[in-house]
């Protein structure tokens, strides 16, 4: 019997279908089509609209599960309802656009939740712990201009630590850059990452 990868692919590009993050999501599922111990359940976070993480939310965190009144039930369901589904895949692969030199922040709504102590991570004397193992995460980056290897790519080193806070310590990236910097920079990024997301796909 064939063990099946199971990945999330979770969608962020508030321009949708017409999204380059999207296109790229749309290459990494036609290369994990190819494959039959690959399946794949897409979200697209802008659709869920997932609101601004606020106070009321989080303390309902915090209270027992038997204790919370119908209102903070329907609250934490939010969280929990997204770590199941964390928790149940293998492999989390973000199609991510850059955004004001960051992530959406529909994306940044869906960490809020899932980021949570005792759940993903635990303080330790020695810092904080990941709880995820065995987890594994792609990203596929559009971006309109070209930053990685600069300062001006907050978006990697923010994405690598959140993902590592929770424990999932391989992410690799994809980048498709330069996007709004000429017809041919355009072609030549997204060629190279249809290239990266074909060779990453057969190593999951
Ligand atoms: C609201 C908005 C903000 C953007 N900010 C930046 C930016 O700070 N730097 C950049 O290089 N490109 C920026 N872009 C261009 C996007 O990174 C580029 O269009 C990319 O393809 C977005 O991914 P998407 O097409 O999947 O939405 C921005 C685009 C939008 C719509």
């Amino acid at each position: 019997m064939t063990t099946s990868t199971k990945v999330l692919l979770l969608n962020s590009s508030i321009l949708g279908d017409g999204g380059q993050s999207r296109a790229l999501a749309e290459h990494f599922k036609t290369q994990a089509a190819e494959r039959d111990d690959i399946s794949v359940t897409e979200r697209d976070l802008v659709a869920q609209a997932l609101p601004h993480l606020q106070g009321e939310e989080l303390a309902s965190w915090m209270v027992p599960e038997g204790e919370r009144s119908d209102a903070q039930h329907a609250l934490a369901a939010r969280s929990e309802a997204l770590l199941d589904e964390l928790f149940a895949h293998d492999v989390v692969v973000f199609a991510v656009p850059l955004y004001n030199l960051g992530i959406p922040s529909q994306l940044k709504a869906w960490f809020d939740r899932v980021l949570r102590a005792g759940r993903t991570f635990r303080y330790t004397e020695n810092g904080p712990q990941g709880l995820l193992e065995g987890k594994r995460a792609v990203i596929l980056a559009a971006r309109g201009g070209e930053y990685v290897g600069t300062a001006l790519d907050s978006q990697t080193p923010h994405l690598t630590h959140m993902l590592g806070l929770m424990g999932i310590g391989e992410v690799d990236f994809v980048y498709a850059e330069g996007l709004a910097m000429g017809e041919g920079r355009r072609e030549a990024a997204l060629k190279e990452a249809r290239q990266g997301i074909a060779s990453l796909t057969a190593r999951l």
